[in-house]
């Protein structure tokens, strides 16, 4: 059967056990891993190595497109084999570690991730794992779900280790396109200018000499868990489905809208979910990752095309989709991570990006990955490569969680990812703010009375109203701006009066 996924003979002399293969690795070694938000990564070789016992002391950087699945993260944590991690990553046990110093944590936009290896920033990779459909004749590997960093990952690595994925079907063969607009001074324009457009070849190139192993294996990927609308999720699509439906009334955007990028998180992927209500047809995406939500409007009928770096779905939507992939095939394309983030192209085509905020401040800072301004959650991910370059940049999140305790809209972030000059409209179930044109003063009105918590107004409109009599152009009291969030610690509330 692996016959027809290994056409190069020579190297079906190299089908090992992931066991096998793991004894390759050594301590101080800079590892890759294809894999990106659980999607085609590494199954078999990496999990070996978690459950290995050296005989002598073995700590690696690992490097991947974005999280890996199958617990696989928390599994090499947890063994004590991991010393740095980049540049993505969503795993508890690892969060965990890496909240703690245990392990490092390089949190890297994903468009940019490829450069640090191009560059030898990262001066050399030892080994990189790559999951496949198939080894061509010319020892160029197709991947599977996902593209990710593999291009860039089999082009620097010393060696190469193979998982052919005997359970992934055959017919995924043309979905990616690899390209690579090459490095600086000699870097090429992106040519694409369409979701769709097909750029550069189905298979990641790869020098036969460097493959020095290949195993195979039949699991599938991590399923993606499936978070039902809920009442303020439904809200917050319904915000901004109106929205859309002003701009097309105002002649600013076209009934098919512009490309769509939604990003990981329950409330980006109800959003998309709530186009299946809107009156919006021939939808198009330049995202990342693609989610149950933009199937389902394949299905529909309203989504024509989807480009991105992965396929990230259900257990229920991969079977659907991957027994019958020739239906979909033409309607996805999946790219090199430095391609599907890249800012050229998300500025070229007008992407409209949403993402998810932990908390946004009255001025529209937007802080996307420390709780409480120091504990890491997952990383920037690709949010501010899409959300700097795109179109339209907004950011989505409740308005208030934990029984009321926290609110989302603070005065000042704790931590800032996406700065107020990258932020153009925020919703929470409560309203949208349109930030667009609005100078920082009219932006935190705007904030505090569209977007706020009932519970949280008065709070808000006071510090505001008591940080402009201080005068600034974006009024501070730099005493208090971090107050909500040590009383959150102190007293599990960030409000100062509980009302009981
Ligand atoms: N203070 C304290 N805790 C907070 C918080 C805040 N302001 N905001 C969120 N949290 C906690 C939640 O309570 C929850 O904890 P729990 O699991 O113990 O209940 C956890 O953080 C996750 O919050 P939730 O609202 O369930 O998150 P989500 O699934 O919608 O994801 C992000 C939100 C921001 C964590 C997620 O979107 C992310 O990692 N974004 C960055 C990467 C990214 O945007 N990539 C985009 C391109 S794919």
């Amino acid at each position: 059967m692996y016959e027809e996924r290994i056409k190069r003979r020579d190297l079906r002399q190299k089908i090992t056990s992931a066991e096998q293969a793991a004894t390759l690795f050594k301590d101080r070694m800079v590892v890759a891993s294809s894999g990106f938000t659980k999607a085609g990564d590494s199954k078999a070789v990496l999990k070996a190595l978690a459950s290995t016992t050296p005989a002598t002391p073995l700590s690696i950087t690992l490097l991947t497109g974005a999280s890996l699945g199958h617990d696989t993260d928390g599994a090499l944590a947890e063994a004590g084999i991991l010393y740095k991690r980049m540049p993505f990553q969503v795993d508890p046990a690892l969060r965990k570690k890496i909240n703690s110093g245990e392990v490092l944590f390089t949190d890297q936009h994903l468009g940019e991730s490829a450069t640090l290896v191009e560059e030898k920033i990262i001066p050399r990779l030892d080994i990189a794992v790559i999951e496949a459909l198939l080894i061509e004749e010319d020892g160029s590997i197709v991947p599977t779900t996902s593209v990710g960093n593999s291009a860039t990952f089999a082009a620097a690595a010393d060696r190469i280790i193979v998982e052919i994925n005997l359970s992934v079907p055959l017919s995924l063969y043309g979905v990616h396109d690899i390209f690579s607009a090459g490095i600086w001074p000699e870097k090429q324009i992106i040519p694409i200018t369409t979701t769709g457009a097909r750029v550069g070849r189905p298979s990641i190139p790869a020098d036969p000499e460097k493959i020095v192993a290949v195993v195979l294996t039949t699991t599938t990927d991590s399923p993606a868990s499936i978070n039902e609308r809920d009442e303020k999720t439904t809200a917050i699509a319904a915000h901004l489905l109106d929205f859309f439906s002003h701009e097309i009334s105002k002649g600013r955007l076209p009934q098919s809208l512009r490309p769509l990028q939604s990003g990981i998180g329950k409330v980006a992927n109800a959003v998309m979910e709530g186009f299946m209500d809107g009156d919006f047809h021939h939808l198009t995406m330049y995202s990342e990752v693609i989610q149950d939500s933009a199937f389902n409007l394949i299905d529909a009928g309203k989504l024509e095309m989807a480009s991105a770096s992965s396929i990230t779905v259900s257990q229920a939507c991969y079977n659907r989709v991957f027994s019958n992939f020739e239906k979909y095939k033409p309607h996805i394309v999946l790219r090199p991570q430095d391609i599907s983030n890249a800012a050229e192209v998300i500025r070229r085509l007008g992407v409209i990006s949403i993402n998810t905020a932990i908390e946004c401040d009255i001025y529209g800072n937007v802080n996307s990955t420390h709780i409480g301004g120091t504990a890491m959650m997952n990383g920037i991910g690709g949010s501010n490569d899409f959300a700097r370059n795109a179109y339209l940049s907004i950011f989505v999140t409740q308005s208030s969680s934990k029984a009321g305790g926290i609110s989302h809209i603070v005065p000042m972030a704790s931590h800032i990812d996406n700065t107020e000059h990258d932020v153009d409209i925020i919703v929470t179930e409560n309203g949208l703010a349109d930030l667009r044109g609005l100078a920082p003063r009219e932006r935190a009105r705007l904030i505090i009375s569209k977007c706020a918590h009932a519970s949280y107004k008065d709070e808000l409109n006071n510090y505001f109203t008591n940080a402009c009599s201080r005068g600034g152009h974006t009024p501070h009291l730099l005493q208090e701006a971090l107050s909500w969030h040590s009383r959150f610690i102190e007293n599990g509330t960030m409000l100062k009066t509980v009302h009981v």
